[in-house]
């Protein structure tokens, strides 16, 4: 028997054909991991600092692959290679080989070593706080289940989404109200833990216009997978207007217009102003912020489009829509359903 007939035996031409199928179908499955236009596709940087962590994270990846096909090509081999022949066949045994061993302490702790100062070196500079008059500071705050993003300079509160200039540096402040969450935009930056008790920091930058969505990455109750996120990229000039509207005083319902007067009323007797702000009316501050609310397309942890199907579905029992939800059912009528979104809409 020639050496290697039993692997083509084992492995034999129809064999091969099996496997071909599935082969291809994981391709096909893998091919579709590399669609760039996937909204949260963390291989996609879309700024200065979340090209600093790629630029890190190729090359690395490049060399486990080749460490990889190495390994597992070594493995292959000696199993084909040094497989039992025959029944009463003992392997040679061996103990130790100086050289050998040396080989693969030295070869890994070289390479590790390597990949250890770039990283360290890219973990030093994403850590860096940028300073200077065009820097946009935001305060992040998680809560069980919503951002609330609050701009010091600029003297605004909002929710769900986190609006910013385009090429500027934005400097996170990242603070949790309740539990441990993970701000994470992945085209913009990587994720960043943040803690009850503890102040975090992370610096996004986005080159171009446009929204880039996120997620909480750190899993922190029933409603986890509700807490989304959406960074909302202007043009300097339209961040400027943003800012704005945003940080102007709110204005009350038109006295003209009786349902959101109605609606006003409500808001204060359902116990909605106890738990929502609403500048110049209500200073709740459990849930978000309302006085700007229609500056935003999205509401609840950036889960619903905000419009009048979904405030209606929502208000009728919040946590039949998003399983937690701190709001409870009010068990308001429709009329009254009518009249506090009435309301809602003033709040521009
Ligand atoms: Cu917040 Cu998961």
């Amino acid at each position: 028997m020639r050496k290697g007939d039993t692997v083509r035996r084992r492995i034999g031409p129809t064999n091969w054909r099996k496997l071909a199928l599935p082969v291809l179908a994981l391709s096909f499955l893998l091919a579709g991991c590399s669609n760039s236009s996937l909204p949260q596709d963390a291989l996609d940087p879309q700024g200065p600092f979340a090209q600093k962590s790629h630029d890190l994270a190729m090359p690395v990846f490049a060399i486990a692959g080749v460490v990889f096909v190495l390994v597992e090509g070594l493995i292959v081999y000696s199993v084909l290679k040094f497989r039992r022949r025959a029944d009463d066949e003992s392997p040679v045994q061996v103990h130790g080989n100086v050289r050998a061993e040396l080989g693969w302490t030295i070869a890994p702790a070289v390479v590790l070593v390597g990949v250890g100062i770039f990283t360290v070196g890219t973990i030093v500079d994403l850590d860096r706080v940028p300073k200077g008059a065009e820097v946009v500071k935001v305060n992040v705050t998680g809560h069980q289940w919503w951002w609330e993003y609050e701009y010091p300079d600029e003297h605004v509160v909002t929710a769900n989404e986190l609006h910013i200039p385009t090429g500027t540096d934005i400097a996170i402040t990242l603070r949790s109200k309740d539990v441990i969450h993970s701000f994470w935009p992945p085209k913009l930056a990587g994720k960043i833990d943040v803690i009850p008790n503890r102040e975090n920091h992370m610096v996004i930058n986005a080159d171009n216009a446009g929204i880039y969505y996120g997620q909480c990455a750190e899993f922190c109750g029933i409603s986890h997978a509700n807490m989304r996120l959406r960074v909302v990229a202007h043009k300097p000039a339209d961040f400027q207007r943003w800012v704005k509207a945003n940080a102007a005083p709110p204005r009350d319902p038109a006295e003209d217009d009786p349902d959101a007067t109605a609606g006003q009323a409500l808001f204060r007797s359902k116990g909605c102003a106890s738990c929502h702000a609403v500048a110049g009316f209500a200073a709740g501050a459990v849930g978000p912020d309302l006085t700007h609310l229609q500056q935003r397309k999205v509401f609840a942890g950036a889960v619903f489009d905000l419009n009048e199907k979904n405030l209606r579905r929502w208000l009728r029992n919040p946590p039949e829509e998003k399983p937690g939800s701190i709001m409870p059912n009010l068990n308001l009528t429709e009329e009254e359903i009518t009249s506090l979104i009435a309301y809602l809409d003033t709040l521009k």
